[in-house]
Formats: structure tokens, sequence, C-alpha cells
């Protein structure tokens, strides 16, 4: 049985001060949650909220790391430095990062292998445009989005990993996909990692759908049989995340 992951996606929000209350403020509200619950923060917040997380069921992340173990990579955040601070999973590629910060595939790609030596779990994110919806290339380019991400990666790992399918548009529109839609993709996921790792791991491998999750529609998304949770943006920045987590 997959354990259903929720993971915030805090992307450009608070500071190491409201960092600090917020995880406070949370802490009681989602401790005994039945699925795992992962903040991923800003790299300045990490510190702060693995500190204020100590003892309890949270679990901290970071929103993205560099490929390279150390150097002259200026702004850049190395693996060791997410392990030593005290972080367990890292979001690799998201659309955010994949447009603003010209991440591509083989970036991804690199960067997911890298988190796997350090021992980091990479939430690895795909998803297609508006425009590739309406062509019907929505399959195609995801397969293409995770083969390429996963080059290299063993079967034991990938069975570790998390993959976030979010359409780009249904990211902070408030357009979710339809629960059809978002199922489609992530059971075509889940056969990709079948036809490239075989049953054991496809099974094991825990599948999210990100954008626009809300309490109003958790409960129904994340009962699909190949979506394990979610990568929540907006509703994780404020207390209502108590009732996504808790979606049922
Ligand atoms: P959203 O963002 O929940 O605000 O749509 C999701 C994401 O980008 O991870």
């Amino acid at each position: 049985m997959r354990k259903m992951i929720i993971a915030g996606n805090w992307k450009m929000n608070k500071t190491p001060s409201q960092t600090r209350a917020f995880i406070e403020e949370m802490k009681p509200l989602l401790a005994g949650a039945d699925a795992e619950v992962v903040f991923c923060v800003p790299a300045i917040d990490i510190i702060p909220a693995v500190e204020a997380a100590a003892g309890s069921n949270i679990v901290i992340g970071a929103e993205n790391m560099y490929f390279e173990e150390k150097g002259a990579f200026t702004g850049e955040i190395a693996p060791d430095m997410l392990v030593d601070a005290g972080v367990k999973y890292v979001i690799i590629g998201h659309s955010e990062r994949r447009e603003y910060f010209a991440e591509t595939n083989e970036t991804v790609n690199k960067k997911v292998l890298k988190a796997f030596e350090h021992g980091l779990t990479p939430i690895v994110c795909c998803g297609e445009t508006l425009t590739q919806r309406e062509q019907g290339i929505t399959l195609d380019w995801i397969r293409q989005q995770i083969k390429i991400a996963f080059l290299g990666v063993t079967a034991e790992q990938a069975a570790s990993a998390v993959i976030a399918y979010e359409p780009i548009w249904a990211i902070g529109t408030g357009k979710v996909a339809t629960t059809e839609q978002a199922q489609e993709v992530c059971g075509a996921i889940r056969a990709l990692i079948c036809e490239l790792y075989g049953t054991e791991t496809a099974e094991a491998i825990r599948i999210q759908y990100g954008g626009s999750v809300a309490p109003k529609n958790a409960a129904e998304l994340f009962a699909q049989p190949d979506i394990d949770g979610g990568l929540v943006g907006g509703a994780s920045l404020k207390t209502d995340f108590e009732q996504v987590v808790k979606f049922k």
C-alpha cells in the first residue's frame, strides 16, 4: 500500500519568522494525519522550518537544488547543504523553474540523479500547457518529460521517488483538472514506470496531482486509483491546508 503524500509548495512566500509562526500554528492541526505531510519551502526558510517542525509529523522539503556538489555557482544551493539542514524531499523541475529559470528535461535529469546520490527524495514535476492539451499531445509530452527525468535512475530509486503531475493551465488559476483528466495522466505515468521498471516499481512510486488543489476538490482527486496525494501551492500557505491533508 502506498502512503499518501501531501506536499505544500510555498514558492516565493513567507519570511523566516513567518515560517516559524506558521509551522507552529500548523503542528497541532496536522498531528495524527494519515498522509505524509511535507512543506517545501524557500531555501532561507529551511532551517527555521526544520527547527519549528522538530518532534512533529511535518517533514521539510526544498523547492530546488543545483546538480553540482559545490563551487563557483553563485546563488545556488548544493544537495549536501539541504541534507545537512534536515531536508528530506526536493522539488525538481517545477514548471515555474522550467519557464522562468530555463530548466530543461536534461537539467531535471541531472538534478534527479544528484538528489538520489545524496539520499534526497525528488518530487519530479511534469505537466502540459493548455496548447499541448488542446493539440492532443499531453500524454506524449508527459512521457518524454518523465523518460528523460528518469534516465540512469535505478528501479530501487524510482520506487522511492515522487512524481507530481501538474497541468500548467491549472496552476494558480483556480481551474482544477477534472478528476478524469488527472487520473488519466497519473495512470499513464504509472503505466510508463511499469514499462521502464516493471510492476513492482510502478506499484511503489507515488504520483501526486498538483494545480489548484483546495479543500473543496482534494477528496475527489485523491480518491483516484493512481493519485497518491497532491503538490499544493496557494492552499498550503493558509491553515486551510489542514483540510487538504485530512481530505477524507
Ligand atoms: P497551486 O500551485 O496549488 O497554487 O495551483 C501548485 C503548484 O504549482 O505546485
